[in-house]
C-alpha cells in the first residue's frame, strides 16, 4: 500500500502543474495526500516537506476548481469552512458520555480490582492501560466511511455539533474504510487536545497582545473547539485522540470484526483505519499489580511527554465481560481512572498588589494564603488586567481554585463563588499610579492601564534592573536588591546614573565593604563595552528581545543609525514585522531616548559595533542556528554564544532561512517542523561541537 503511494507522489511533485489532467486522476490524488496527513499529524513522521505538500494540496484545489462536481466532503481540500452565524446545534448523543470513577493510590486499584473480580467471578482480569488524555472530550460519528458529526460531551447526553471545528483537526480522517470491515454507522469517543508547545506559543501571543494568558491547555482545547471561526480552528493545531467506540451497526449480513472483541483490539482497530488512538501508549496485563507499576512508571514520564495527561485509564480488556459489568448511572463499572498527583488546590485570595513595570503597565497580583501545588509554595499570581478581574469575577476573601499546569506559570482557573458568605469584597482598580499618582491611562484596544509618567520612580527602577540583567549589560554583583536600595537612598536615579555612582557615599552604606565596592565597580566599567546587542536589548524598547536586539545589531554599525530607519527599512531585516519595526521606529523618534542614549555614549558606553564582535569571516558565517530541548552539558545560552563566536546566526523559529537545529533531550515541536525541510541539518551536541572544533 505504501510504497506505490510514496512512488505517486513522486509523480504528481514532477508533473508540471499546467499539465492536462483527466478527472479520473483527482481521487489518486486524494489518496496521496490524505496518506501524508496521516504520517504528519498520526504518525509524526512526514515523508515530504511542508512546501510538497502545499504543492499537492494546491494542485487538488486546482483541479477540483476546474471539475467542481468531483469535489467531495472528505476531500483534504473540504476541512475548511465559513463562518458560522448561529449557535451551535444541541445534538443527542447515541449513547450517554458517562464519567469514569476516580482512584488515587495502588489502594484504591487494588479495590476496584476485587470488585470486578467478584462481579465478574473470575480469578484474575486482563487490563488494558492507556493515558488519560487532559483536553475536551468529544464524540464523533462515521456513517458510510465519512465523519458526519463531532460532538462536545455537554451534559453527557446531549451536547453541541461543532462538526465544521472538528473536521479541522487533522489527525482525525474525514473518511476511514469501515466499510471494508464491515461497519456501517460507528460512535467514537475521543480527546481534544493542544499540544504543551503550542500552548506556550498560544499563551505567549495572547501575552504579547496584552491579552492574559489561559490557565492551562485544557481550557485552550475546548474553548477552541466552540470559535464560531473555523479557519482561526485550523491555525491553532488542535490534535484528537480517540479511545473508545460506543456504538456500531454492521452492514447486512457481516459479522464483528475480530478486533472488536477486546479494548485493545478496539485501539488497534482504530489505528489501522487511520486514528491517532492511543496504541504506542496502551499495555496490557494480566493482573492488577502490573497495572499499579506501569500508572507509577507513566507518572514519572508525564512531563517528558508534549501533550498533557492527568492519570491512566485502566479498562478490563476483553468487551463481552465490560458488557457484562454494566455500569452505574455515572460510570462504567469495568473502567477507572488512576489520577495524578494534582497540579490544582484552592486557597484563599487575601489581598492585591498593584505592580508598575518597566513599560508603565499597572499589573494586579493576587495576594494567596500560601499553598503547595506539585511541590511549590505558591503564595502570589498575577491577574494580568481589570477585564480579567472582571471576568473571572474575582473578589478579595474568595477562595480560588489555582493551577500550575507542567512547567506553565501557575493561574487562578476560577474563583469559587458556592463558597462565598457575603464577606468577601470586589477589587478596586485603581485610576491613578499607585507609586506616583499620575493619572492611568488605556489605549482602547488594550486591556492594560498604563502610568505614562516617564519618571514614575517604579518605572525608573524597573528599567535599571532590566537595563543590567543577565542578558542585558549583565552587570554582577548588581541586584534588584542593591539597585532598590541605591535608588531608595537617591543614589541612582536612571541609567546613565549606574556609571555615575559616588562610591565613597556607597561605602557609607551598611553591607558594603572596600572589596564588595571594588567588585562593582570593575563589573559596572567593564559592562562598557558589551556587545552592542546586549545595549540594544537593555534598553527595553517594547517587543526587541533578544533575538531581535541581535538581528538589529548585525545590521547597523552604531546604535544611533537606527535615528534614520524607516520602518519599512526596519522590515526588511529577519524577523521585524510591522508590530516590532513600528516599535523600534517609535523609540527612536523620541527626543528624550535619544538624549540617555548620547549620555551613555558621553559617559564612554562602546555603541558602536565592535570590530572583535563583527562576525563575518568567523568559520560559521552565514550560517543560521536554533538549539531546541534540553542540552546534555551545555545551557542554550553558552551554546548560542558559542555558535555566535564564530559568526552563527541565532535565529528564534524554524523556517526554510535555518541551516542548523541543534536538539537536546525533549525537543518537541520544532523538532518536527525541522524535519520536514530537508535543508536544514539537524545536530546533536556532539555533532554540533564537532562542526565548530570544539
Ligand atoms: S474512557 C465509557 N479513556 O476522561 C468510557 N476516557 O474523567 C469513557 N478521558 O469523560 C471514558 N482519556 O473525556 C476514557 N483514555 C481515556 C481517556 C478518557 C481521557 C476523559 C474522558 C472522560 C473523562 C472522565
Amino acid at each position: 500500500m505504501t510504497e506505490p503511494l510514496i512512488e505517486q507522489t513522486r509523480l504528481w511533485l514532477s508533473r508540471s502543474a499546467e499539465q492536462n489532467i483527466s478527472p479520473a486522476e483527482i481521487d489518486p490524488l486524494r489518496t496521496v495526500l490524505r496518506y501524508h496527513e496521516h504520517r504528519y499529524y498520526v504518525l509524526h513522521d512526514p515523508l515530504i516537506a511542508d512546501f510538497e505538500y502545499d504543492q499537492l494540496y494546491k494542485e487538488l484545489e486546482r483541479l477540483e476548481k476546474l471539475h467542481p462536481e468531483l469535489i467531495r466532503p472528505d476531500s483534504p481540500t473540504q476541512r475548511v469552512a465559513r463562518e458560522l452565524t448561529a449557535d451551535f446545534p444541541t445534538v443527542r448523543h447515541l449513547v450517554p458520555m458517562l464519567s469514569l470513577e476516580n482512584s488515587y493510590n495502588a489502594e484504591d486499584l487494588l479495590d476496584f480490582d476485587r470488585k470486578a473480580r467478584e462481579l465478574t467471578e473470575l480469578p484474575q482480569l486482563e487490563y488494558c492501560v492507556e493515558p488519560k488524555f487532559d483536553g475536551g472530550s468529544i464524540s464523533l460519528i462515521y456513517e458510510n466511511d465519512r465523519l458526519t458529526r463531532g460532538a462536545t460531551r455537554g451534559d453527557g447526553v446531549e451536547g453541541d455539533d461543532v462538526t465544521p471545528n472538528v473536521r479541522q483537526i487533522r489527525s482525525l480522517p474525514l473518511s476511514a474504510p469501515f466499510s471494508e470491515q464491515g461497519v456501517q454507522q460507528i460512535e467514537i469517543r475521543g480527546e481534544v487536545l493542544l499540544d504543551k508547545e503550542r500552548f506556550r506559543q498560544y499563551n505567549e501571543s495572547l501575552m504579547e497582545e496584552g491579552q492574559p494568558p489561559l490557565a492551562n491547555p485544557r481550557n485552550a482545547a475546548s474553548g477552541t473547539l466552540r470559535l464560531k471561526d473555523p479557519s482561526i480552528v485550523a491555525k491553532r493545531n488542535l490534535e484528537a485522540f480517540v479511545y473508545h467506540i460506543s456504538y456500531y451497526t454492521l452492514q447486512p449480513g457481516q459479522a464483528t470484526p475480530q478486533a472488536l472483541k477486546t479494548h485493545g483490539g478496539s485501539i488497534q482497530f482504530l489505528w489501522d483505519l487511520g486514528f491517532r488512538s492511543p496504541m504506542r501508549e496502551k499495555r496490557v496485563f494480566q493482573g492488577i499489580e502490573s497495572v499499579i507499576e506501569y500508572c507509577h512508571a507513566f507518572e514519572t514520564e508525564r512531563d517528558k511527554l508534549p501533550y498533557e495527561i492527568d492519570g491512566m485509564v485502566i479498562k478490563v480488556n476483553d468487551l463481552a465481560l465490560q458488557e457484562q459489568m454494566g455500569m452505574t448511572s455515572h460510570h462504567p463499572r469495568w473502567a477507572i481512572a488512576f489520577k495524578f498527583k494534582a497540579r490544582q488546590a484552592t486557597t484563599k485570595l487575601v489581598g492585591v498588589e498593584f505592580q508598575v513595570g518597566r513599560t508603565g503597565a499597572v499589573t494586579p497580583v493576587a495576594k494567596l494564603e500560601p499553598v503547595a501545588i506539585g511541590g511549590v509554595t505558591v503564595s502570589s499570581i498575577s491577574i494580568h488586567n481589570e477585564e480579567y478581574i472582571r471576568e473571572k469575577d474575582l473578589r478579595l476573601g474568595d477562595q480560588v481554585l489555582i493551577e500550575r499546569a507542567g512547567d506553565v506559570i501557575p493561574q487562578i482557573v476560577k474563583s469559587l463563588t458556592d463558597a462565598r458568605n457575603g464577606s468577601e469584597k470586589s477589587i478596586v482598580f485603581p485610576r491613578n499610579c499607585p507609586i506616583c499618582q499620575h493619572t492611568l491611562h488605556k489605549e482602547p484596544e488594550e486591556a492594560v492601564w498604563r502610568c505614562g509618567n516617564w519618571e514614575c520612580p517604579a518605572q525608573a527602577v524597573e528599567r535599571i534592573i532590566h537595563f543590567v540583567s543577565k542578558d542585558a549589560l549583565d552587570i554582577r554583583g548588581f541586584g534588584e536588591a542593591n539597585i532598590r536600595k541605591f535608588f531608595e537612598s537617591g543614589l541612582l536615579k536612571d541609567i546613565p546614573g549606574i556609571y555615575q555612582l559616588d562610591y565613597e557615599k556607597i561605602g557609607t552604606m551598611e553591607g558594603f565593604g572596600k572589596k564588595s565596592i571594588e567588585k562593582l565597580q570593575q563589573s559596572i566599567d567593564a559592562s562598557k563595552s558589551q556587545p552592542l546587542h546586549r545595549m540594544l536589548y537593555g534598553l527595553g524598547i517594547r517587543f526587541v528581545g533578544e533575538t531581535t536586539a541581535k538581528t538589529i545589531a548585525r545590521n547597523i554599525t552604531q546604535l544611533l543609525d537606527l535615528k534614520d530607519k524607516s520602518i519599512e527599512e526596519l522590515q526588511q531585516w529577519e524577523d521585524i514585522g510591522p508590530k516590532v519595526g513600528g516599535s523600534i521606529h517609535q523609540f527612536f523618534q523620541d527626543a528624550g531616548n535619544i538624549r540617555l542614549i548620547e549620555q551613555l555614549e558621553a559617559l564612554g558606553l562602546t555603541l558602536k559595533q565592535d570590530a572583535k564582535t563583527k562576525t563575518e569571516g568567523g568559520s560559521l558565517s552565514g550560517k543560521s542556528f536554533l538549539f531546541t530541548g534540553t542540552l546534555p552539558t551545555l545551557k542554550r545560552s553558552e551554546a548560542e554564544a558559542m555558535a555566535e563566536a564564530k559568526g552563527g546566526q541565532i535565529l528564534s523559529g524554524v523556517s526554510a532561512k535555518l541551516n542548523y537545529l541543534v536538539v537536546g533531550e525533549d525537543a518537541g515541536s520544532k523538532l518536527e517542523k525541522a524535519k520536514k525541510i530537508n535543508t536544514i541539518t539537524i545536530l546533536s551536541e556532539a555533532e554540533f561541537l564537532e562542526l565548530i572544533g570544539n
